[in-house]
């Protein structure tokens, strides 16, 4: 009895131990300006990931495939300096205030016009020329993760109020959470998100065209040629856009679709069929050569799929080559692009006195 007792104990301990994260902080050099950034280091028994304060971005996730060999399987850069001299990737950022466009960067409030300086062929992206991948956060550990807060005072890249967001970075077991709550001192308009680019073959490991790819959407929404959604919630059925069932990213992004040329691949928003105030599936994809998986739940409306369609082979990564197109893709998920001027969209307003909550999980697994 007593041995089993003890074997009971130690079986309890060992799960709840797996479980729980490690968290270490060191410092990553500074910005050009010269303010420290640092690295936080979060393992569980599964997961490895690290997150600077350099735009709240992931760095680096160790998952184990179908040989339990661990392969990092986010693109990145080895240190903080080259973070900061792209201005294109937004390699594993937090993105905002506004992440994804805002058409030529304007909308309204209560009657009155914003005005986001374009920095995408004349739309806004992801918050402007300086937005939040840009500033380091400040950071603090808690339980199995890090917090990182940002401060973004009234005006900020020509938004209004003075927005503090919080992202909670969490490990438990193989899941990383991202939580994101905000509050505001006006109304003002917010859509934060998270920017990995995924290769669950591994960083530098090739293109992601072989990667099995779900996702439980019934509706995309089509853009006009600046990326901009035209405002239809166009099906999927009948089209490349059709990921319900798990089909490989380039099975289809070559075929003749006028959506796909405008884009060079994919970089559309879909809508997510069970969105509602709880976390719902949003994508699975699959590596089937490594058996490596990542499932992706979250508490937003949709998610923007985009197959690294701009990485053209300038950019060395932490794995020692360069990014071709393709190298990686993203599942941001997310409110959808320019919201403020769509009003059939589901509203990207914060008023004062409300909080914002959204959450995000990434799942490695294994697929047999
Ligand atoms: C994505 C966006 C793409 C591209 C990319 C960054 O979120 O949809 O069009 O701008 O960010 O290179």
């Amino acid at each position: 009895m007593k041995l089993r007792q003890s074997i009971l104990v130690a079986m309890l301990l060992t799960t709840s131990t797996a479980a729980v994260a490690a968290v270490t902080k060191s410092p990553w050099g500074k910005t050009a300006e010269g303010i420290p950034v640092y690295l936080y280091t979060l393992s569980s028994a599964d997961l490895t990931v690290r997150i600077t304060t350099y735009g709240a971005r992931i760095v680096s996730i160790d998952a184990p495939g179908r040989d339990g060999k661990k392969a990092d399987v986010v693109l990145g850069y080895p240190d903080a300096a080259q973070y900061e001299s792209d201005a294109s990737t937004y390699f594993g950022a937090i993105v905002g205030r506004y992440g994804n466009r805002i058409a030529k960067g304007a909308f309204r409030i209560d009657g009155k016009t914003y005005q986001i300086p374009p920095n995408n062929n004349g739309n806004a992206l992801h918050g402007g020329p300086a937005g939040f991948s840009t500033k380091v956060w400040t950071a603090k550990e808690i339980p199995h993760g890090v917090e990182m807060t940002l401060v973004s005072p009234d005006g900020d890249m020509g938004f209004p109020g003075e927005l503090t967001l919080h992202v909670r970075y969490t490990v438990e077991s193989g899941s990383l959470h991202i939580v994101y709550s905000a509050t505001t001192t006006q109304p003002t308009v917010i859509n934060v998100t998270n920017h990995a680019y995924f290769n669950l073959a591994g960083d530098g490991k090739g293109t992601i065209l072989p990667t099995l790819l779900m996702i439980d959407a019934d509706h995309y929404t089509p853009v006009d040629a600046g990326l901009i959604p035209t405002g239809e919630l166009a099906p999927v059925a009948g089209t490349p856009f059709d990921f319900r069932k798990p089909t490989a990213i380039g099975a289809r992004i070559d075929t003749p679709n006028e959506q796909l040329k405008i884009a060079g691949g994919y970089d559309h928003n879909f809508v997510l069929n069970n969105a509602g105030p709880g976390l719902h599936l949003a994508a699975k994809a699959v590596d089937p050569a490594s058996g490596r998986s990542l499932t992706v739940t979250t508490t937003e409306p949709g998610v923007q799929f985009y197959s690294g369609n701009f990485l053209d082979g300038t950019k060395t990564g932490k794995f020692g080559g360069k990014y071709a197109i393709h190298a990686g893709f993203c599942l941001e998920t997310q409110h959808f692009p320019d919201s403020p001027n769509h009003p059939k969209f589901p509203s990207t307003l914060l008023k004062p006195g409300e909080t914002l909550h959204s959450e995000t999980v990434f799942t490695f697994g294994v697929e047999p």
